[in-house]
């Protein structure tokens, strides 16, 4: 079982949809000043997006301080990402960037503070998630073997 890692800036859309999660979540701080905390166990990141529709400043700093060390990095798992879809092609793009970057599945993208179907779905998918990282299945069968989570939710992401 693992637990969830997220920013949220002043405006805390992300911080009032990790708190219906209901899973340990440990909060980047917004201070630039502030040490950047270290994960004591597997994460997924939970981020909003700030590039005002661009890649550049669309992960926000403290996250990618927070990422830029290794012992923070080997531990994630998997990206959820915010964002407001005004912003087009660009919505939720940290979610996409971060997943690239550090090689682990887009799992989830929801606009400012989600709605509940959001938050069940995460809720649910996050469960399934947790459990099949507990117990992977042979990587030959990952691809073909039906009843495996359907968390990443691809539908969602792409
Ligand atoms: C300056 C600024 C730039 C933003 N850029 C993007 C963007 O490129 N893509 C996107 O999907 N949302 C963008 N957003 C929307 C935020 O990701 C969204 O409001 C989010 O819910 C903020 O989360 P927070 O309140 O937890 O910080 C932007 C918001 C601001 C204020």
């Amino acid at each position: 079982m693992g637990g969830l890692v997220y920013f949220s800036s002043r405006s805390e859309n992300t911080r009032r949809f990790v708190e219906r999660i209901d899973e340990t979540a440990l909060r980047l701080p917004l201070d630039p000043s502030a040490d950047t905390p270290l994960a004591r166990r597997p994460f997924v990141l939970v981020t909003p997006t700030y590039g005002g529709g661009g890649v550049k400043g669309a992960v926000p700093k403290p996250v990618i301080r927070f990422l830029n060390n290794p012992l923070n990095r080997i531990l994630i798992r998997g990206v959820i990402a915010a964002g407001n879809t005004n912003f087009g092609d660009a919505f939720a793009l940290a979610g996409r960037i971060i997943a690239d970057k550090c090689t682990v599945p887009f799992l989830y993208r929801f606009e400012l503070l989600g709605t509940p179907e959001d938050v069940e779905t995460v809720k649910q998918g996050l469960a399934r998630f947790w459990t099949a990282q507990a117990s992977p299945p042979p990587p030959d069968t990952a691809k073909t073997t039906p009843g495996l989570p359907t968390f990443p939710l691809q539908e969602n992401v792409r």
